[in-house]
């Protein structure tokens, strides 16, 4: 048995860990437990549970509608790792001053931020989404088309993306990326970046927009970035999506083209 005069003792530790970190017990309280209940109460996927919630309170057709609801879904009733609004209106802002034709999608989950990527579009501009889970693409296609886009504006691509990115030119006739948003594993982050260099896909001034790379983090990413004398490197500071208290960022990334 412990004995008081020691529990009390820690008392003053296990407190300040509590309040340093209560952030992030926040986020493994929405994240894991809260989604372990649901799951076993529901039977259906959280994507699944987003995707009704949306279907019954978001207008079709509508995509500021079928953005705003999800917000509020991941905001007040579970958590889903979408870009969110804050860190998409960075994402939003970028796409708006540079108004690129072809864009590629690493990581969509269940369609958020390609709504958001390709209601920003300029007409005729394309948007590749690659999302490798099965499950997470069956969602995402049902909230695209439930936003309005069809298969000439956004096209989802069932596949890891390291597979996806050296066929880019052969199976999508893709001459040139002008825009490239990172948000799947960030393990993958710097050799999915180093198969777009060896494409030839990057032009000069194609931009890559990088989501996370501060928190969970891709230091060898940033560090490639910084380095290789390819990019010129911008680090927009941010908080995690959906959750108050957590630092964030995303990396800005514009190709000065091969030397
Ligand atoms: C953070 S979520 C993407 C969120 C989405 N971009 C949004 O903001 O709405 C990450 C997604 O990337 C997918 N993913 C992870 N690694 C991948 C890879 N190598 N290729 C394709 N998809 C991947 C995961 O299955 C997951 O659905």
């Amino acid at each position: 048995m412990v004995s008081p005069a020691i529990a009390l003792a820690f008392l003053p530790m296990i407190l300040t860990l509590i309040i340093r970190y209560r952030y992030y017990f926040v986020l493994f309280y929405r994240a894991v437990l809260v989604r372990w209940v649901q799951d076993c109460l529901t039977g259906i996927s959280r994507e699944e549970r987003a995707f009704q919630y949306i279907l019954t309170h978001a207008t079709p057709g509508n995509p500021d509608s079928i953005l705003d609801t999800f917000d509020y879904w991941c905001s007040k009733v579970e958590f889903i790792s979408n870009i969110g609004p804050k860190k998409g209106l960075i994402l939003d802002r970028l796409l708006k001053e540079t108004c690129p034709l072809t864009v590629l999608e690493l990581g969509t989950h269940c369609g958020y931020s390609a709504v958001r990527i390709a209601r920003s579009l300029p007409v005729g501009a394309r948007l590749y989404s690659v999302e490798m889970d099965q499950r997470n693409a069956q969602v995402a296609e049902k909230i695209i088309r439930l936003a309005g886009f069809d298969d000439d504006t956004v096209e989802l691509i069932v596949q890891p993306s390291d597979e996806v990115i050296p066929r880019l030119r052969e199976d999508y006739g893709v001459e040139r990326l002008d825009f490239v948003f990172m948000d799947h594993w960030k393990r993958c982050y710097l050799p999915d970046l180093q198969l777009l260099e060896g494409s030839g896909l990057l032009g000069e001034g194609s931009i890559i927009l990088a989501d996370n790379v501060i928190f969970p983090g891709a230091p060898n990413f940033l560090r490639h970035a910084r380095r290789s004398g390819l990019y010129e490197l911008r680090v927009h500071r941010a908080t995690l999506e959906y959750i108050r208290g957590i630092r964030d960022g995303m990396a800005e990334l514009v190709f000065l083209g091969l030397k």
